[in-house]
């Protein structure tokens, strides 16, 4: 895998402990971050555009399912065994290159208390460093050769040593869906961010400009973390940790260029599996006229 420019940002934190109720049945014992699209998990797709963007260590946060999680990345001989006496050596290469394509450290939130806390629970492992935070549930998909989300992000983040997420515009209709900035534009291709308000109601939305699961945050993030109390929906909001964030340290937001899918929802889904299936060379042209005929 091609890596990108050597960032000040080596650690990220994916979430992916939450309770998953939109999937049920299916998430009773499968995290739905572990559910395939074509033929891998959402997480690796997710872990792929971190390590692209020069991420080194990435902290896994899992609940429930968490050996699911940790049996992926771990060795598994008697497969690994089976393959190689086989001689499929392609897939063999390709089980081997997810062990080692990242430092895996995984640790467990022992209640869904919502993503703030999450991402709280992340802080012995990385510590003072700077992080990048992308959702286990979210798919960005970039062009081979084009900056991912992340990358997008550590760039604005290692001119200006100020955290910085990604924000996509969304209808009025879709505002209730997400978190929201109020921001400034500024002379540069990126907003400065004022507040932030976790899903409000149409005529309370500050702009309909919403995070869509990617952040770069400096350690400051957790001092306001430690100190959050439930916010909407009795949940720990990393919203409102930012909005503290973006008050006493700084915040910058930027529109991203990648196709996104929320892999997190029935729809959203269906709609990652037919469009990165239609990309491989594989399966896709198959698919293709199977749609056709279907429609
Ligand atoms: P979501 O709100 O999409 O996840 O959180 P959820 O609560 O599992 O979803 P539903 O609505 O019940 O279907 C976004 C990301 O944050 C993680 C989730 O795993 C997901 O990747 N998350 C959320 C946590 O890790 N812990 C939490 O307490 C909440």
């Amino acid at each position: 895998m091609n890596r990108a420019h050597s960032s000040k940002v080596k650690k990220a934190l994916i979430p992916a402990a939450g309770l998953g109720t939109r999937f049920l049945p299916a998430t009773k014992t499968i995290p739905k971050e572990m559910l395939p699209v074509a033929d891998q998990p959402i997480l690796l797709y997710v872990i792929e555009e971190a390590v692209r963007a020069g991420i080194e260590d990435i902290v896994l946060v899992a609940g429930r399912g968490k050996h699911a999680i940790e049996d992926f990345f771990d060795r598994s001989y008697e497969l690994e065994d089976q393959l190689l006496k086989s001689n499929r050596v392609d897939l063999l290469e390709r089980i081997q290159n997810i062990r080692n394509m990242a430092n895996i450290i995984s640790i467990r939130q022992k209640e869904a208390l919502g993503l703030g806390h999450a991402v709280y629970c992340g802080k012995p492992i990385i510590g003072q460093e700077n992080f990048a935070v992308l959702l286990g549930d979210e798919i960005m998909y970039s062009d081979p050769g084009e900056p991912t989300v992340v990358e997008q992000l550590t760039k604005i983040f290692d001119e200006t040593e100020t955290s910085t997420v990604a924000v996509m515009e969304v209808s009025t209709e879709d505002v209730e869906k997400y978190g929201i900035i109020a921001a400034e534009k500024t002379a540069q291709s990126y907003f400065k961010v004022h507040h932030v308000v976790e899903k409000p109601r149409k005529s309370e939305a500050p702009s309909a400009l919403a995070l869509p699961g990617r952040y770069v945050f400096t350690r400051h993030i957790f001092d306001y973390l430690e100190n959050a109390k439930p916010g909407k929906n009795n949940e720990i909001q990393l919203t409102d940790a930012m909005t503290e964030l973006a008050t006493h340290r700084g915040l910058y937001a930027t529109l991203f260029r990648a196709r996104r899918f929320d892999a997190g929802d029935q729809l959203g889904y269906l709609m990652a599996n037919i469009e990165l299936s239609l990309m491989r060379p594989d399966i896709g042209p198959k698919l293709k006229t199977y749609l056709k005929g279907l429609l």
